[in-house]
């Protein structure tokens, strides 16, 4: 197919063809099917006043397919021989040289028949555009770029040129080839308007000169970007600092003239970071202990001994369980009780022992995919088993859930 462009584009650029302008197309309209076919009352509904609305065609639909003169009513009509079909009706027929420029402009591609900015931009911007542009477009395909549409999405190229047929955007607007159809859980594009795009198409999918040089570059996934350790910001009131992170909200509070709050009273500070670390309020005893303790470490030896208790681990593997879905019944209409505590028991023992990601993550994976052989003995296959009702419904959302964590 590639030879057939390379033919085509090689042909257009051929003195004989440059011949056949899309003017001298639009002058044969105008001045012998005008009559007829213009305005609301147009013959055929085909209006022939020039070029433009043959991208839409007639009551038989598109009026000419670019590159194809034999499947194009408007060649077919007027070089028909059965004169009840032939254009025009009545009158003096085309002359021979006249149907040559026509068929000639149709198979080199019907340059001028569709533009780019003005007949399909348009469709693409309504109907693509939400989705698929800006920073993050989905599928990685950016419709609203030059680049992006030459250069396809995360599948590769979406339009083979000349060949509407094998586009794969194509496909997708139409529905067809078992993927989902575009736009996502929109309203169908018109099918007047699927005929332009692949109009467009089969005629070259010429696009405009140049690239969008403004084009924001795409942004990878922040799980994918590696971490950069930021600069200190400078502060005025330095003698306010005690670590960096103070350094960080200060420099933001001294933009807008403000400063950090009186430090709280001792109670407090023990009650605060109490809740925040293990999740449950201190004792009257460690309140008074942390208030008569007048070490200058106080407060760190107090962290410490916060992350040091097996609460830290309930307290925080809270936030993944629940991201886990994990209960201890398995919910749906009858709720039954199940024996799930080994994998909250290694959730929390994982963040006690202060066990990196990748490994947390690896164990579970390995004993998901090894579960029928390792059973509930030890491992932490739940995260991935659990699930609130049928083993169907398991077996679906076990697919999805490991798809999301490889992926992230
Ligand atoms: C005297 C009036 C008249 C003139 C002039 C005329 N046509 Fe038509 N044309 C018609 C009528 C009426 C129909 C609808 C009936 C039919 O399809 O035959 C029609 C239908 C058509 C259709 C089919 C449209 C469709 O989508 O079904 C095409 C293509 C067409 N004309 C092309 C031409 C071309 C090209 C010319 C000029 C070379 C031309 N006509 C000149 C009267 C005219
Ligand atoms: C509501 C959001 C949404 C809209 C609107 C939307 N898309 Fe998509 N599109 C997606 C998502 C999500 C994907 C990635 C998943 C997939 O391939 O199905 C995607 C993927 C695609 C792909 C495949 C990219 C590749 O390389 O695999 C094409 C082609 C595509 N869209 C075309 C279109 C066109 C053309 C329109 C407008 C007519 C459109 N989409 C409108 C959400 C959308």
């Amino acid at each position: 197919m590639k030879s057939a462009i390379v033919v085509w584009t090689a042909l257009a650029a051929l003195p004989l063809f440059a011949q056949t302008s899309p003017d001298q197309v639009a002058t044969i309209l105008k001045s012998s099917c005008g009559p007829c076919h213009l305005g609301s009352q147009a013959a055929g509904k085909l209006q022939l006043n020039g070029l433009a609305a043959l991208v839409n065609g007639g009551a038989s639909g598109p009026a000419v397919r670019p590159g194809d003169s034999q499947h194009s009513q408007l060649f077919l009509r007027i070089s028909a021989a059965d004169s009840s079909i032939r254009m025009p009706p009545t009158g003096k027929p085309l002359t021979a040289e006249q149907i040559r420029t026509i068929k000639d402009w149709i198979d080199t591609g019907a340059p001028g028949l569709i533009d780019f900015a003005a007949d399909i931009q348009p469709i693409l911007r309504a109907n693509c555009y939400a989705c698929h542009s800006g920073a993050q477009p989905k599928g990685q395909l950016r419709l609203h770029l030059l680049s992006g549409l030459r250069k396809g999405g995360v599948s590769g190229p979406v339009i083979t040129p000349g060949k509407s047929t094998e586009s794969r955007l194509v496909h997708r607007i139409e529905g067809t080839g078992g993927e989902q159809r575009m736009p996502l859980k929109g309203q169908p594009l018109k099918i007047e308007e699927i005929a332009r795009i692949r109009s467009w198409i089969d005629a070259g999918a010429r696009l405009p000169e140049g690239t969008e040089t403004s084009a924001a570059p795409m942004e990878k996934h922040w799980a994918y970007k590696k971490p950069i350790r930021p600069q200190v910001p400078e502060v005025k009131h330095l003698s306010l600092v005690s670590n960096p992170i103070d350094a960080f909200l200060l420099a933001k509070l001294e933009q807008h003239n403000l400063t950090f709050s009186p430090p709280a009273s001792k109670e407090t500070l023990i009650r605060r970071v109490s809740l925040d670390l293990i999740g449950l309020p201190p004792t009257p005893a460690e309140v008074q202990a942390f208030v008569d303790d007048s070490r200058t470490d106080a407060y760190e030896r107090l962290v410490d001994h916060l992350l040091a208790s097996p609460h830290y681990g309930e307290r925080w593997a809270r936030p993944w369980l629940d991201l886990a879905r994990y209960a201890d019944t398995n919910g749906y209409e009858a709720d039954h009780r199940r024996t799930m505590w080994k994998f909250r028991d290694w959730v929390i023992d994982a963040f006690n022992r202060d066990m990196p990601f990748d490994q947390f993550s690896i164990e579970q994976i390995r004993a998901t995919c090894f579960r029928m052989r390792l059973k509930a003995r030890k491992s932490p296959l739940a995260f991935i088993a659990i699930h609130s009702s049928t083993k169907r419904a398991a077996s679906t959302k076990t697919r999805a859930i490991l798809r999301c964590w490889l992926t992230v």
